[in-house]
């Protein structure tokens, strides 16, 4: 069950937080800090555990022990509170984080560009779309891509559509015009909101909901539950169902960490998480569906429809975004994704 959180965490600084963390885990496992399991594995994350990322790494924690006997020790960090968007992948390649599941839209200023053509608005129409091109030879051959950064890319996991959010209802390209727009650091998601009038501000998620109570930006796009799960109501009474674009992840390890594991934890691990993500994706739709009723008895918080003719026009003026996208990556990726969407 999504629950909303009104309040910014009160944050300590990093290192502060990942020992007292560190040191809570192992208190609250029942196990000394002494007993070391034979293999610790963290799994690092921007967002709350009650949304589908966060109820898949707890499955994923939970699964890992009971099939190893406790031999592998899952250790989950929600919240940014051991890495964040701008030094979670480079943990990552150093070492200092065994997994993670970014964003797809966090993968391009990571040196894999092709993962922005999840960001081009509209591009699906719902998740068994998506599901064609994640579950089928394109996302295989997007995971490969990852080991050109030091990434193995373990597998995807959805969130769901995202809708806007500001001071105002956003129904139409009119009111983005002026508009600062907290972006993910995608090129696409940026042009998209230039292509709107609007001005994209990149900040890493965990300091979205500091930015908006301040006024250092005015609207955001985010699915519905991380939405809520941020505690951004207060800050964004208006919420526009847009549905303008998709929000999902995938799930990376360190080729090291990897290498260093029996063939048989190898089987453990893979089996563990592909189990915990078909759960994530069973739940990511039911996620959305309550964070969208709990918003509907929210006091303050207005919801807006747009009719056909907005949805037409928001369509319209976000071209630009594909067509920066075509001049960069060049047809053949859209193509390919095109094709799945057609033939599954
Ligand atoms: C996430 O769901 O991991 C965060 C997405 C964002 O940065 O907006």
């Amino acid at each position: 069950m999504v629950a909303p959180r009104n309040n910014a965490p009160a944050r300590s600084p990093r290192w502060l937080r990942r020992t007292l963390l560190g040191a809570a885990c192992a208190v609250a496992g029942g196990v000394s800090l002494a007993a070391k399991p034979a293999v610790l594995l963290r799994f690092s994350h921007v967002v709350a555990p009650d949304t589908p990322k966060g109820q898949m790494a707890l499955r994923f924690q939970a699964l890992v022990h009971e099939r190893s006997g406790g031999r592998i020790r899952v250790e989950v960090f929600p919240d940014s509170q051991l890495w964040g968007d701008d030094d979670e992948m480079e943990a990552l390649r150093l070492g200092a984080v065994e997994m993670l599941a970014p964003s797809l839209s966090k993968f391009g200023n990571a040196g894999v560009p092709e993962f922005e053509v999840f960001d081009l608005p509209y591009l699906f129409a719902d998740l068994a779309q998506v599901r064609r091109v994640t579950q089928g030879a394109v996302g295989r051959g997007l995971l490969q891509r990852l080991g050109r950064q030091q990434m193995l890319g373990l597998g995807f996991l959805d969130n769901g559509f995202k809708q806007m959010s500001a001071t105002r209802p956003l129904r139409t390209p009119a009111d983005f015009r002026g508009l600062r727009v907290r972006v993910q650091a995608s090129r696409v998601l940026a042009a998209q909101m230039r292509a709107l009038g609007a001005r994209p501000v990149v900040l890493p998620f965990g300091e979205t909901q500091r930015a908006l109570a301040s006024g250092v930006v005015d609207a955001a796009e985010n699915p519905l539950s991380n939405f809520l799960t941020q505690g951004l109501a207060p800050w964004q009474p208006h919420v526009t169902l847009t549905q303008h674009g998709y929000l999902g992840y995938a799930v990376v390890s360190n080729p090291r960490f990897w290498a260093s594991l029996s063939q048989a934890d190898h089987r453990l691990l893979a089996s563990a998480l592909e189990d915990a993500l078909a759960h994530g994706n069973r739940l990511s739709a039911d996620l959305d569906r309550q964070a969208l009723a709990m918003l509907r008895r929210t006091p303050g918080v207005m919801l807006h429809e747009p009719s056909a003719a907005e949805r037409a026009a928001l369509r319209q003026a976000v071209q630009p975004a594909w067509d920066g996208l075509r001049r960069s990556l060049g047809p053949g990726l859209l193509n390919d994704v095109r094709n799945a969407l057609i033939t599954g």
